[in-house]
């Protein structure tokens, strides 16, 4: 591991320690806190060390072109940014990244906010945000020498972690919620051959009974907790500042689960900053499901201050997490850019991710939060129709299907969950007809369901 180029600091109580001397469970000896990466070498006593903007927006750009294995992974095109191996050779990509940032051209409409934006981390290639972090953290275990990974998931995780564990030869371990994971996620992390395990528990128990495990044996663990999954999962801030020219928009809304991401986007932004790659931090504001939300909660009661888990429950199952490991981090981004942290419920999900399929685009449940959260920050004028927006989108349509369909067929929301929006759902429902196989047939069904459109 390339200890002169990173070291690890406790977020908590700033403890440093080596790269290889973080533990099993990646918490401080100390205080017990998260550790994050830190690159001593970009301090402005960094000297030689410090990379230059001007270089380093040149060479990223000159790589887009290149046809090098590392170049076409828009995680690794950044590698000048997360230096946390021993030789980027050893790097497992499956050219994750290069993710698309489309207008929403219907949202910006009817919000009153042109520069509307969706950055689909669901293009990724298994689907999710989770491969930008695989990719880093999954090839310092490789570069370390384990035979087996594990994490435990409420999908998506599973699937990144599969999936790259398949590439690199390694052998996975993976813990999940018995019922309470899409079908899709599943499948992925049985196709790529991992050990899956349904325990009867939700996420956070899983994630209990992985950290005693891994403390036993000599697996290593592929939770956020792991400060190496953030380094890739930095990598969209500097694509969406990249995008935009290095001018960052004023908002970027992210969903939050375990909020690691939110945490991860932050550091990008900030380490942009500081090397003056751009000149200002993007609000960033974190989403959670109403009966999901342990920050949005601490943020009402104490400022962020101090957190106290939930009992997680929501049909956006990636994000069923009731006491997040990164809340101190994320706390830490919304705080330092000036964004909020709110809820928004079943519903609003159900609609925004509808809206977002109509786009064209689509999106599993949980990336649909930040369409529902853009919805409130307008109406609260903390969004002004100037602004830039950029939402996450972290999930792809497909991983949950079933949601889909049962929102289109009437049977996704209980009617007193649904009452407060009734004409926005009839408007977007499309459920899938019978029909006999004539021409005739078919035609009829068609002038019937137009007649009902509004
Ligand atoms: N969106 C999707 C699609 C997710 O899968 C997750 C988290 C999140 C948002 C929340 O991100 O945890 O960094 O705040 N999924 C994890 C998993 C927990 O196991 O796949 P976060």
């Amino acid at each position: 591991m390339n200890d002169n180029l990173h070291q690890l600091r406790c977020f908590g109580c700033g403890t440093r320690i080596r790269g290889h001397q973080a533990g099993s469970i990646f918490r401080c000896k100390e205080c017990g806190d998260l550790f994050e990466v830190e690159y001593p070498g970009w301090s402005a006593a960094g000297g030689m060390d410090r990379p230059n903007a001007g270089a380093l927006k040149w060479l990223w750009r000159e790589r887009r072109s290149s046809s090098e294995l590392l170049d076409r992974s828009g995680v690794w095109r950044f590698r000048e940014m997360l230096p946390i191996l021993d030789s980027f050779g050893s790097a497992i990509t499956l050219q994750e990244g290069n993710t698309p940032l489309y207008h929403l051209p219907r949202a910006a409409k009817a919000l009153g906010v042109d520069q509307i934006y969706a950055k689909h981390q669901g293009m990724n290639p298994t689907g999710s945000f989770k491969d930008t972090g695989m990719t880093a953290a999954l090839s310092v275990a490789k570069e370390r020498g384990f035979e087996w990974v594990a994490c435990a998931s409420t999908g998506n995780t599973s699937a990144a972690m599969a999936a790259y564990a398949a590439r690199a030869g390694l052998k996975s371990l993976v813990l999940i919620p018995q019922g309470k994971i899409a079908w899709g996620k599943l499948a992925q992390a049985m196709d790529y051959g991992a050990v899956t395990c349904q325990l009867n528990t939700d996420f956070d128990g899983c994630l209990r009974v992985l950290l005693s495990i891994v403390q036993e044996a000599p697996i290593y663990l592929l939770n956020s907790v792991n400060p190496y999954r953030l380094e890739g999962q930095k990598t969209p801030a500097l694509e969406i500042a990249e995008y935009f020219d290095w001018s960052v928009p004023e908002h970027i809304l992210v969903p939050g689960g375990n909020l690691a991401n939110s945490s991860a986007l932050g550091k990008g932004f900030r380490e942009m900053k500081a090397l003056g790659l751009i000149s200002r931090l993007p609000k960033i504001s974190v989403i959670q499901a109403e009966e999901a939300n342990p920050l949005v909660r601490s943020f009402r009661e104490n400022d962020g201050e101090a957190m106290e888990p939930v009992k997680a429950t929501t049909r956006a199952t990636a994000i069923r997490i009731g006491n997040p490991a990164s809340w101190r981090k994320a706390a830490h981004a919304i705080h330092e850019t000036g964004g909020w942290c709110l809820d928004v419920s079943e519903a609003e999900i159900a609609v925004a991710k509808a809206e977002i399929g109509r786009e064209g685009i689509g999106s599993e449940p949980a990336s649909a939060v930040t369409l529902a959260g853009l919805k409130k920050l307008v109406a609260d004028g903390r969004v002004a129709p100037s602004d830039t927006v950029v939402l996450l989108l972290t999930g792809h349509t497909l991983k949950d299907a079933e949601y889909t369909i049962d929102f289109h067929k009437g049977t996704l929301l209980r009617p007193e969950e649904a009452e407060p929006l009734l004409p926005e759902i009839a408007a977007l429902r499309r459920n899938a007809v019978e029909v006999d196989a004539t021409p005739g047939a078919v035609l009829k069904a068609l002038d019937e369901i137009q007649s009902r459109w509004v």
